[in-house]
């Protein structure tokens, strides 16, 4: 289990401060507390072989998974600005893997001390807003937590769980059966391709409508994924989860499999046995940066404290 020091942020201050943003909620996650849960069916390529040996990856499988939002779980009205999540779980109870991953290929926050002060600077005092003063302050002094919702601003809101592209944001060490160790980053590409509306037409979906129109695609048989690895190269930045990858978009990527969603499950499914970036099967490693290291126990902390 990776250690915090005394004097520096601990995982579970962080927890509590993304449930004290997201107002308290009882028995609901810390983040993305709004969501689907789903399963399917996780198809291996026969190149996965060349970049992990993990069972997880290689063989075939029933996933169970989750598409979630960052926001509100009912929201009129989801902007770009608020985060789409798709977790998933392949492999068999000895060599599970479970994956998470959000629609933006960087997080907001470089160390668990900055992720805590942008949190921090975000949460509504008795006027129900945050204190603008400070907040951009404290963005003018750590401009790489902008990075994320530069990002999101730039492209015009998801209009479907099932046509939005997903990373898994970390550098992850995979070993592959001859025992060659890479890093590569989880890419979650839409079979089909990207569905938004752009210009004029772009307008925020409600999470009513992401829900049912998930439903109606899966009920059509059209929810599918391939699930990419970018490769990496010496000198690519894989402590800093704030910056991609030079020349990330047009990586060398392997499709190491495919997933297809074929139905709704019970949300308790996905709550029983809740996804944790923690559980990774052999061959692939944990990434080195410090914020996956905090997010080992977090998920932990946050599930212990009930549904
Ligand atoms: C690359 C960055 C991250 C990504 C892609 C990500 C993604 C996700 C997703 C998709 C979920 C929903 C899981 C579900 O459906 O059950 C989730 C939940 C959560 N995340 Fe993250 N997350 C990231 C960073 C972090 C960090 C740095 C922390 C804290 C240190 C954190 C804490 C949590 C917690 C506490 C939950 C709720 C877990 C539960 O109660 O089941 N996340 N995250």
């Amino acid at each position: 289990m990776p250690k915090f020091p005394r004097g520096h942020t601990t995982p579970a201050s962080v927890v509590d401060a993304l449930k004290a943003l997201a107002g308290n909620p009882p028995k609901t996650r810390a983040r993305f507390a709004g969501g689907r849960c789903v399963r399917g069916t996780y198809a291996p390529s026969d190149r996965a072989q060349e970049i992990t040996k993990s069972q997880s990856f290689t063989r075939p499988s029933r996933v169970l998974a989750r598409f979630s939002l960052g926001g509100s779980p009912d929201a009129a009205n989801v902007g770009n600005s608020v985060l789409r999540g798709f977790s998933f779980r392949l492999g068999s109870d000895d060599d599970r893997s479970d994956i998470l991953t959000q629609n933006a290929p960087m997080h907001f926050a470089r160390t668990l001390d900055q992720m805590l002060a942008f949190l921090k600077a975000r949460i509504p005092g008795a006027d129900g807003k945050p204190d603008a003063k400070k907040l951009r302050a404290f963005s003018a002094a750590n401009p790489e937590t902008l990075h994320q919702a530069s990002y999101l601003a730039g492209r015009p809101p998801p209009e479907s769980f099932a046509g939005t592209t997903y990373w898994g944001v970390h550098a992850f060490p995979a070993t592959n059966s001859k025992g060659e160790t890479r890093f590569i980053k989880f890419k979650i590409a839409p079979v089909g391709g990207d569905v938004a509306l752009s210009g004029d037409e772009a307008r925020a979906p409600s999470a009513d409508l992401l829900n049912h129109d998930l439903e109606q695609r899966i009920a059509a048989g059209d929810v599918r994924f391939s699930v990419m690895a970018l490769l990496g190269r010496a000198g690519d930045p894989t402590m800093d989860v704030t910056v991609r990858w030079p020349d990330e978009d047009r990586r060398e990527a392997v499709r190491l499999g495919t997933i297809v969603i074929t139905g709704i499950e019970a949300e308790r499914m996905c709550e029983v046995s809740a996804f944790n970036p923690a559980n990774l099967a052999e061959g692939i490693g944990y990434p080195p940066d410090d914020i996956f290291a905090a997010r080992r126990v977090a998920y932990a902390i946050s599930q212990a404290q009930g549904r």
